[in-house]
């Protein structure tokens, strides 16, 4: 898998994207993306405009937004009492909640957010998935609009001002003028959960601090917590690009 990942052979785009082998009906990854004979220059100039907002002073900072959003979706829980779905609760809207606050949406917004992303997650139904990609599209160019308006503290303000100054250079300058910041180190844990090589997830510092906020709160809320149906009667959820169980029936 790793040497799949190396391979510079494979990539995201196709150069004939009608004749491409899909994957599943998803509108973002369920076939090729992008220009075939832009890839990876297109690709390192994403990740570079992207990767100073993932460094590990900027990631530390969210940390108590992300400790607050789960102890929230917690208190949530304890006030809903037992039995409840985890997935319902805590792994579904602790992310989108997450993303909403790196990105600055409103607080207002955050239900109609929510449901794009569900929407654009669906790997069976391609309309559905494309119109929750319209939806975020659209959206986007709402809060670009904004963001640029009104500027806060969040990646879009800053993506904002970025191709303002610094990143015209950079985008408009030949690829090997591209910073090398945008091919992160390999990571030195042997999992793939976050990919590997030239697409290794630039979320996952914050991924691992959601988990993190998720569990140490989740054990000393409710000690006595236990599933609530038969592990054997669990069911995984393949309607959707995450995957994971369908419901994660629980009580206390
Ligand atoms: C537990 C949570 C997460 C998991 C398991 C995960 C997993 C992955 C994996 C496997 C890839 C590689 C895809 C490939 O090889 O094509 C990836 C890429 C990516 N992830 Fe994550 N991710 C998580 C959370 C996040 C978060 C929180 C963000 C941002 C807020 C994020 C942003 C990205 C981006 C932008 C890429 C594309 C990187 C590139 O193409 O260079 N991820 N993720």
């Amino acid at each position: 898998m790793r040497r799949l990942l190396d391979d510079p052979r494979l990539g995201r785009s196709h150069p004939e994207p009608d004749r491409a082998a899909r994957t599943g009906e998803s509108a973002l990854f369920g076939g090729p993306l992008g220009d075939y004979d832009t890839e990876d220059a297109d690709h390192a100039r994403m990740r570079s405009l992207l990767q100073p907002h993932f460094t590990p002073r900027r990631i530390r900072a969210l940390r108590p937004r992300v400790e607050a959003l789960a102890t929230a979706l917690l208190d949530e829980l304890a006030r809903h009492g037992p039995p409840a779905d985890l997935v319902e609760a805590l792994a579904v809207p602790l992310p989108v909640l997450v993303i909403c606050e790196l990105l600055g949406v409103p607080y207002a917004d955050r239900d109609r957010f929510r449901a794009w992303t569900r929407d654009v997650s669906d790997v069976r139904d391609r309309a559905r998935s494309e119109r929750g990609l319209a939806g975020l599209f659209g959206y986007g160019q709402q809060l670009v609009a904004r963001k640029r308006a009104q500027p806060g503290d969040d990646v879009i303000s800053g993506l904002c001002a970025s191709c303002s100054t610094t990143a015209r250079p950079i985008m408009t300058g030949p690829p090997s003028l591209i910073p090398n910041g945008s091919r992160s180190p390999s990571p030195a844990v042997s999992h793939l959960s976050f990919g590997h090589g030239a697409r290794y997830c630039i979320g996952a510092p914050l991924a691992r601090i959601e988990l993190q906020a998720v569990f140490s709160g989740l054990v000393p809320h409710f000690p006595a917590m236990r599933l609530a149906e038969p592990a054997g009667q669990l069911t995984v959820n393949r309607d959707t690009l995450a995957g994971g169980l369908t419901r994660l029936p629980v009580t206390w």
